[in-house]
């Protein structure tokens, strides 16, 4: 697969506020993309600008809206687009959930890809675009402290291959794709989950995590986003992604 250049392209992020969402907008800057960053709080996305300069486009919008989905690809056109924006699930056993705090990343994480995903097919984004969607390693292995994360998230990962199949019918020439980090405790989201994990376990979170090895961090994710939007990893329509980088999920 050719390798493409950033250089004087807009890449739009999602959940860019902070985390891997952060982390992701400040390696396609830096790979010379000039960055729209979506996310609620301006405050963040204002000390980011700040760092990474007038490139960067602060957007305090609710990433799940269909209407801001639709607005902001009709007015920034990127030919990158991450969706990585996620709500942090309550952290509690399934009888502890209610339906409402179950479905939160149904709410937020499906819908937000569906709608920007049906939006990139409909526009269409120009024939080399790609899409990013962030599903997540419990998609495979489950998650059952996080009421229905782990199957949101696998839907995230269906609506990625959906789409890339329907960019090849259609021969638009958009690719999508879906990342499946694994857990982390170098996010906000990523503590909050360790930290009930470890608890459930009965142990302190520093032993739950020397039994995981090296935690994935944010600069990594960054990379790994700027390896697939450029061509550089291999063409799939999804990855795990842990600290020995990219693999295509069988
Ligand atoms: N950390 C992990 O271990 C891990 C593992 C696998 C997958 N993931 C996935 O990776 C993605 C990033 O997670 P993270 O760990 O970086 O989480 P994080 O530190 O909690 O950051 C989440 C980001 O999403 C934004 N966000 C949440 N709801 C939003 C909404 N409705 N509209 C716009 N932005 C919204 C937040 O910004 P505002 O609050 O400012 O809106 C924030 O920038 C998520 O999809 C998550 O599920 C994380």
């Amino acid at each position: 697969m050719p390798t493409q250049e950033l250089s004087g392209t807009t890449a739009l992020v999602t959940g860019a506020s902070r985390g891997f969402g952060r982390a992701i907008a400040i390696a396609l800057s830096k790979h010379g993309a000039r960055v729209v960053g979506v996310a609620r709080d301006r405050g963040r996305l204002e000390e980011l600008r700040a760092q990474l300069g007038g490139t960067f486009t602060p957007v305090a919008a609710d990433a799940a809206d269909p209407v801001v989905a639709g607005r902001l690809l009709d007015e920034h056109r990127p030919r990158t687009l991450v969706l990585n924006a996620g709500a942090a699930p309550l952290p509690r056993p399934i009888h502890r959930q209610t339906w409402q705090t179950f479905s939160r990343n149904w709410e937020v994480d499906v819908q937000q890809v569906f709608n920007w995903t049906r939006e990139a097919l409909l526009l269409p984004m120009e024939p080399g675009s790609v899409v990013v969607a962030f599903s997540s390693g419990a998609a495979v292995n489950g998650s059952p402290l996080s009421g229905g994360y782990a199957g949101a998230k696998a839907t995230i990962r269906f609506i990625a291959s959906y789409a890339a199949a329907e960019s090849g019918r259609s021969a638009l020439g958009i690719r999508f794709t879906s990342v499946l980090p694994q857990l982390t405790p170098e996010t906000e989201l990523g503590a909050a989950a360790v930290a009930a994990y470890a608890a459930r376990q009965g142990v302190d979170i520093r032993a739950f995590l020397e039994g995981r090895g090296m935690a994935l961090t944010p600069e990594q994710v960054g990379t790994a986003i700027v390896d697939i939007v450029t061509g550089s990893g291999n063409d799939r329509d999804a990855y795990l992604l842990t600290t020995a980088g990219l693999s295509p999920v069988q």
